[in-house]
């Protein structure tokens, strides 16, 4: 089967790919490389002993898409490519509309024309929004999303749904991750962001190795046991090997048609003083840091309820937090700058 991956050059998207191949799917990844390196995909190469088939372009550009389609009989779509930095979209609103509602237009109007009727769509926690209790469930409403990024899911979410009410063949899975880190346990592919981290692990790794000073904790007067807030992290490859799991589903499910939203998390919360404790165990380093204000729009705590992706999908993270952090700090020593 070929699968076309959007965004299949950046974090989760390389070890999705990578996943798929090990699977005996053939890929397309198609990239604008405007957050990723064409390394990655090289490195996914040399890994697997399989090769990518590499587009660069942009989901934007309708035309591109179609020549895309026309040269490969795609049979799925994984559906990475957007802008994820929460505090950048609160600044530049309309580039996330732009470029994840918009972009994820353009992508479905292409594959409608093809009659490509099977799509995976990577959403995020951060559709349940803050008013949903905790741990979150997929029967729960989509809530006020607390940014424009999150936003830009919701909406994609929803357009799905209209999509699959209009066409009884369209299939679609809305894959909500919860907060992914850790990276191949090779070391050789990792999350590799451009300037100063957004996220905790990568922002934890670069303090560890020396590149940062220190890591400002935002916030220790949450309602949560320490105070600091708590989050349900997932391995990177369980988070790939879900997708597997989904598009699996997907291929067999003959009388399902609609939307199916799944939950990929561990059902677990950990906060953030107990991640700094972790990681300074195993890598053996003092990782400096100073409590700091609360960051606006972050919620206390929440979790995954992953019960559903368990039972229809047989798919559960089974990879420990100490290999988590054991791949993240393999992947910044082998890789202090990225992939640079
Ligand atoms: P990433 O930035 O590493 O990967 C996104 C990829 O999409 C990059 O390679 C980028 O170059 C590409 N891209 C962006 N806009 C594009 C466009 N218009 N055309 C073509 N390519 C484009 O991010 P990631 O962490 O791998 O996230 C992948 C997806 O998962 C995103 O949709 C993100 O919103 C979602 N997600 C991420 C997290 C997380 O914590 N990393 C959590 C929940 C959901
Ligand atoms: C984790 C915890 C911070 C950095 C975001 C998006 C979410 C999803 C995953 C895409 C929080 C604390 C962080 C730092 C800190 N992405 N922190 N100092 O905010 O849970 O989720 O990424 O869909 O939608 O909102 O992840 O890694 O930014 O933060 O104290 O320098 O670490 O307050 O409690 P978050 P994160």
């Amino acid at each position: 089967m070929n699968i076309l991956v959007t965004g299949g050059a950046g974090y989760i998207g390389s070890h999705t790919v990578l996943s798929l191949l090990n699977n005996d799917f053939d890929v397309i990844v198609f990239d604008n490389l405007s957050n990723s390196s064409i390394e990655s995909i090289r490195r996914v190469e040399k890994l697997t002993d399989k090769k990518v088939t590499f587009v660069k372009g942009d989901i934007q550009d309708k035309a591109a898409l179609a020549e895309l389609f026309c040269a490969h009989n795609i049979d799925a779509v994984i559906h990475f490519a957007a802008l994820k930095a929460v505090g950048e979209s609160s600044t530049m609103p309309l580039a996330y509309y732009q470029n994840n509602v918009n972009g994820s237009l353009c992508l479905l109007e292409v594959m409608a024309t093809f009659k490509v009727k099977h799509f995976i769509f990577s959403s995020s926690a951060t559709v349940y929004g803050g008013d949903n209790n905790v741990p979150y469930i997929e029967t729960m409403p989509l809530g006020e999303a607390s940014s424009p990024y999150g936003a830009s899911k919701v909406m994609v979410e929803r357009m799905l749904n209209d999509v699959a009410k209009a066409d009884s063949d369209f299939r679609a899975i809305s894959l909500r991750y919860f907060n992914p880190i850790g990276a191949h346990e090779s070391g050789q592919i990792g999350e590799a962001p451009q300037g100063v981290p957004n996220n905790l692990l990568p922002y934890i790794a670069q303090v560890a190795v020396g590149k940062r000073k220190s890591l400002q904790v935002f916030g220790d007067d949450y309602q949560t046991l320490d105070g600091t807030c708590e989050r349900d992290y997932l391995h990177v490859m369980d988070l790939a090997e879900g997708h597997v799991a989904a598009l699996k589903w997907l291929n067999k499910q003959r009388g399902f048609t609609g939307v199916e939203a799944f939950n990929l998390g561990t059902g677990k919360a950990l906060s953030v003083l107990s991640i700094i404790r972790a990681f300074e165990q195993v890598s053996q380093q003092n990782i400096r840091y100073e409590i700091g204000a609360r960051r606006s729009g972050d919620l206390a705590a929440f979790w995954a309820n992953a019960d559903k992706a368990n039972r229809l999908l047989g798919w559960q993270a089974t990879r420990s937090l100490e290999q988590m952090i054991e791949d993240t700090w393999r992947w910044q020593v082998n890789n202090p700058e990225g992939y640079l």
